[in-house]
């Protein structure tokens, strides 16, 4: 499993895709930072042609024509196992980038565990994170692999946001809810047909979920503090003056699942966790009223899916493309976190009266799904590689928290633009 024995550092599976491409682009930016000032790495898919372009285009965008000898291809399909095997014996860490993961990500998370090659994607559907943990937590943790999923924006700037509001918070942190605002140029936000897909298949079969948690029989945690209280289905935030509703993605489970696992293995409190989503004025509202009820009416049926597969743009009201977002679009947007925690200060007893201490964190940073995702995937990569000491003592199935709350990650990804602070 040592960088040596192996020829790549990285391969970046997927590296045809939309989100794939910019993957490539940001291990390309990030070759110096590998082991010895040098990634070794090489791009992956199941069409050689397309893995070139992409190859070729990052060149040209970085002006770096090089790439164009040095990044080696590997052939793999998710539906042929010998190849990705191959793959995997070949990588000291897989990045994962072909989704929806309820579909194609099982066979590459398997190839990787039997193959000894740590595996990171950028899924965020709950239903296929957790079903990893429950499938192959303990098979990766005899492999000493590490699989470490929703490791983009879902939900690396959430998981690690309640992390680092505990560590500035000086007392005992028992609660915090994040409110994320958007904000973009004139052309407003885009985001990939590739993303509408996973929603649009994980809401359909947002009922298995509950039963699939039932398997993992857990036992509830125990929360100090005041309960923290659902705020409603859609609400005018005073904290970041926008309606605001509660945020569907994968952030809360993946947060839950992190304090679980910090409150089993490392005997910290849980935090508990609210998570919800500026939406903007009336006007969007609106908008987001009409566009939800039909989601809802239409994702349950086939025939409703189909629908909303084919025509993305026209239920989503522009936001999710076929073609994804433009060069501007991205360069005009960015993503802002707001963390409101509260605990209990210093000297305090957190099992008597109720918490008498506030903090407020803001985790920020750029366009959300094509530069902040590869930033935080890629970093996440060189943390596995440069601080295997600081990960959990066994390889398994972990979230971006119980993987890296013990690695310099945050430090990490506030030099490469995604930042962190206290306000
Ligand atoms: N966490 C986040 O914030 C975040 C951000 C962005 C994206 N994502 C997720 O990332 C995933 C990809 O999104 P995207 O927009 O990049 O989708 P996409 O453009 O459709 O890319 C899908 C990729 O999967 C590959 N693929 C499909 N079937 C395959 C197979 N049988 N064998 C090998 N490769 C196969 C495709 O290869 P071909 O080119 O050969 O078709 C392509 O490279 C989605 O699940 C999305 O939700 C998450």
């Amino acid at each position: 499993m040592s960088s040596s024995s192996r020829p790549y550092h990285l391969v970046i599976f997927g590296a045809s895709g939309f989100t794939g491409q910019f993957v490539v682009e940001e291990v390309a930016r990030t070759i110096s930072e590998g082991p010895g000032g040098t990634l070794k790495w090489a791009v992956a898919g199941r069409s050689k042609q397309k893995l070139e372009k992409v190859v070729g285009q990052a060149a040209e965008i970085l002006g770096k024509p090089e790439l164009r000898s040095e990044v080696d291809i590997i052939i793999a399909d998710v539906g042929q196992p010998d190849s990705l095997a191959s793959m995997c014996r070949q990588a000291v860490i897989v990045l994962n980038c072909v989704g929806p993961y309820r579909f194609y990500g099982e066979p590459v998370v398997k190839a990787c565990v039997e193959n000894g090659a740590h595996h990171i994607d950028i899924s965020g559907e709950p239903q296929f994170l957790e079903a990893m943990q429950l499938n192959y937590n303990s098979q990766a943790a005899d492999a000493g692999v590490y699989v470490i999923g929703s490791c983009g924006f879902d939900s690396i700037p959430a998981d690690m946001g309640v992390i680092y509001t505990r560590e500035q918070f000086k007392g005992t942190l028992t609660a915090v809810e994040s409110f994320l605002t958007i904000g973009s140029g004139p052309d407003g936000v885009c985001i990939h047909d590739g993303t509408w897909q996973s929603a649009v298949y994980g809401f359909a079969d947002s009922n298995n979920l509950q039963s699939l948690r039932r398997k993992f029989q857990h036992k509830p945690l125990t929360y100090v503090g005041s309960r923290l209280r659902r705020r409603g289905n859609l609400f005018f935030s005073s904290e970041i003056q926008q309606y605001s509703l509660p945020f569907m993605g994968s952030d809360p489970s993946v947060v839950k699942r992190t304090q679980r696992y910090l409150a089993e293995e490392h005997h910290q409190t849980p935090v508990q966790y609210g998570a919800y989503a500026g939406v903007g004025g009336i006007s969007n509202v609106i908008k987001l009223m009409f566009a939800g009820m039909m989601f809802w009416f239409l994702v349950k049926f086939s025939f409703g899916r189909n629908l909303l597969i084919k025509f993305p743009e026209f239920f989503s009201f522009g936001v999710f493309s076929k073609a994804g977002p433009s060069k501007k679009q991205m360069e005009a947007s960015s993503f802002q976190f707001a963390f409101l925690g509260e605990g209990y200060t210093e000297g305090l007893d957190p099992s008597q009266g109720k918490p008498n201490g506030k903090i407020r964190i803001l985790v920020q940073g750029p366009e959300c799904g094509y530069v902040a995702t590869p930033i935080a995937m890629v970093q996440a990569a060189l943390t596995i590689l440069h601080e295997p000491a600081a990960l959990p003592k066994r390889g398994g199935v972990y979230s971006p928290g119980a993987a890296f709350a013990k690695t310099s990650l945050i430090e990490r990804l506030n030099k490469h633009g995604i930042q962190f602070s206290v306000i």
